[in-house]
């Protein structure tokens, strides 16, 4: 790194104008590749929540939809088949302009999660707010530093939003395990096979997984409170082996906390698009 001579600097030698900084990298990289990636899979996960329809085929359900809660309404085509609602039928108290979508009774959790995640949020700080948009890099506006205080308190509640997403890591995997077993739609019998969707379904339970067992929140839940890891016997604890490979699972947080997300926006897009009928699945049963 070479220090930048022209540009105005503060007490203690940092410069003082938005963006300047004395690093001689790409430091710009990050956040523009955050700004694109976060835009694109929140547009599309939004669209598809606001769709309503073409979540479901064969025995694939999107996890942008999974657990649905109450059945679609008669008639929608790539619903999911009564018997996987788990409370019936579609309210009829719900507003008629806005679409019935089970996606909006289960999205605000893995949203809670992905949005308090402290990973995610030193990305888009950087990114969207630019506060600053990198290390040793001048922020958008020069106040005094606060931290996550005040009305940020809220991201506290990532400790509370890891239980739920641990419980629909098991939602999903039953959706995976169940991607593949086909109804037979004329004597009913159920049939185990393998298509490309219960391919995608269950890479998106691993990625999902390693993304969620590396939170900051369950590592600490598994292993944080302990004074001592080591059981009576001398042998390593249960609790500190898990603990070992959740921190193995955190030193790759960010490959994960992407990876996943990619994968679950696909996964939906994928399904849709077979149940659209734009793409064919291959599979054992067709
Ligand atoms: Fe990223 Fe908990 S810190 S999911």
């Amino acid at each position: 790194m070479t220090a930048n001579a022209t540009a105005p600097t503060t007490a203690g030698g940092h410069t003082s104008e938005f963006a300047r900084t004395s690093r001689t990298d790409r430091w710009w990289v990050g956040p523009v590749l955050t700004v694109i990636g976060l835009a694109v899979c929140v547009t599309y996960m939004t669209w598809a929540a606001f769709q309503a329809q073409h979540y479901w085929w064969g025995s694939y359900l999107s996890p942008l939809y999974s657990p649905v809660l109450f059945g679609s309404p008669e008639g929608t085509p790539g619903a999911a088949p009564a018997e996987h609602v788990l409370f019936g039928p579609w309210p009829s108290w719900w507003p008629p302009f806005i679409p019935a979508s089970p996606a909006f009774w289960i999205l605000v959790f893995p949203g809670a999660f992905r949005f308090t995640c402290y990973y995610y949020r030193k990305a888009y700080y950087r990114s969207f707010t630019a506060t600053p948009p990198g290390c040793a890099v001048c922020p958008v506006r020069q106040t005094s530093y606060r931290g996550e205080t005040r009305w940020l308190l809220f991201q506290n509640w990532h400790r509370y939003a890891m239980y739920f997403a641990v419980i629909f890591i098991f939602i999903l995997a039953y959706d995976a395990l169940i991607s593949f077993v086909r109804v037979d739609p004329v004597t009913g019998a159920k049939q185990f096979g393998i298509g490309v969707g219960s391919l995608v379904l269950t890479l998106n339970v691993v990625l999902l997984s390693g993304y969620t067992f590396g939170c900051h929140s369950f590592r600490h839940v598994i292993g944080g409170g302990r004074n001592r890891f080591s059981g009576a016997s001398g042998k390593p604890s249960l609790f500190y082996r898990i603990w070992q490979k959740a921190s193995w699972l955190n030193a790759r947080h960010m490959l994960f906390a992407w990876t996943s997300l990619y994968w679950v926006t696909f996964c939906d897009f994928y399904i849709r698009m077979v149940s659209m009928g734009y793409i064919r699945d291959y599979n054992t049963w067709d």
